[in-house]
């Protein structure tokens, strides 16, 4: 593989799990004075190029934060607008996903979303489960408490059928009930636009993420930045509640 690197990246030391919180949408269309629709078109392109990435570069998995549980507050014109590119970019992708090997999970309530969308996003999953490349899910009507709460009423399931006793509980357990079943933990969070919060997302999985926060807006988001991202991470110490070795 010769994907041009932007930054010096050690290829052996990559993140296994990056999560992109894509946002600046909105604020990128005000400053092009276009509707906010476009903003967020525009940041398709972007969302484009970091999967090829990704997979080119050879990323174990992929999270996107697409749409959250609160982006419903949002105006009807706004709401439809993100639906309509979410199928449009479902549409015109997965060919090129496929073929690249990528796997495909929809994090998220699927079945909250319109009938269109959810089918395709269902179709995408099945079509790409066996492939064995880039892990890439998408966060759409995702919300990580939602998540949370749904991860403990299948636990309690799981005790009332009598497979379980609830002191057996583990982590583990825990973390096989989340969308991420079976994916590592994120070891590298991005959020664009210089916001720096977590807006419900992953809050189990990125327990010990390094994050990164870079200012510039989603849309004007490039790999030259997502490069800086990753060789910002391979810079860390991360200790995971241990006691540095300089301080033994
Ligand atoms: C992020 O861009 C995309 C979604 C939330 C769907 P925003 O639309 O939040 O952009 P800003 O934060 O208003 O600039
Ligand atoms: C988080 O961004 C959701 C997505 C990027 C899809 P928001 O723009 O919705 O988050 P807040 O409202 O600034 O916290
Ligand atoms: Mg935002």
């Amino acid at each position: 593989m010769t994907t041009p690197l932007y930054a010096p990246i050690d290829l052996e030391r990559l993140p296994r799990h990056v999560a992109i919180i894509m946002d600046g949408n909105g604020r990128w269309a005000q400053q092009h004075k276009l509707k906010v629709a476009l903003g967020h078109r525009a940041g398709t392109e972007t969302l484009r190029e970091i999967i090829r990435n990704s997979s080119d570069l050879g990323i174990g998995s992929l999270t996107l934060y697409a749409f959250s549980t609160e982006n419903w507050t949002r105006s009807k014109t706004e709401v439809e607008a993100l639906m309509q590119l979410i199928l449009d970019f479902f549409h015109s992708e997965i060919d090129e996903l496929d073929e690249k090997n990528v796997r495909i999970t929809i994090l998220g309530d699927k079945d909250g979303l319109p009938q269109k969308q959810c089918e395709a996003l269902k179709e995408a999953e099945i079509r790409t489960e066996k492939n064995t490349g880039l892990h890439l899910n998408i966060a759409i009507n995702y919300g990580s408490r939602a998540e949370l709460v749904r991860a403990a009423q299948l636990l309690a399931k799981d005790v009332q059928e009598g497979l379980l006793q609830p002191g057996e509980i583990t982590d583990a357990h825990f973390a096989r009930k989340l969308y991420t079943d079976g994916q590592p933990d994120v070891d590298l969070l991005i959020r664009t636009s210089g916001e720096m919060r977590l807006s419900n997302f992953l809050l189990w999985q990125c327990s010990y993420a390094e994050f990164v926060f870079p200012t510039v807006l989603w849309p004007d988001f490039d790999l030259k930045q997502y490069h800086a991202c990753i060789a910002e991470f391979q810079g860390r110490k991360r200790r995971f509640g241990r006691r540095p070795d300089a301080d033994e």
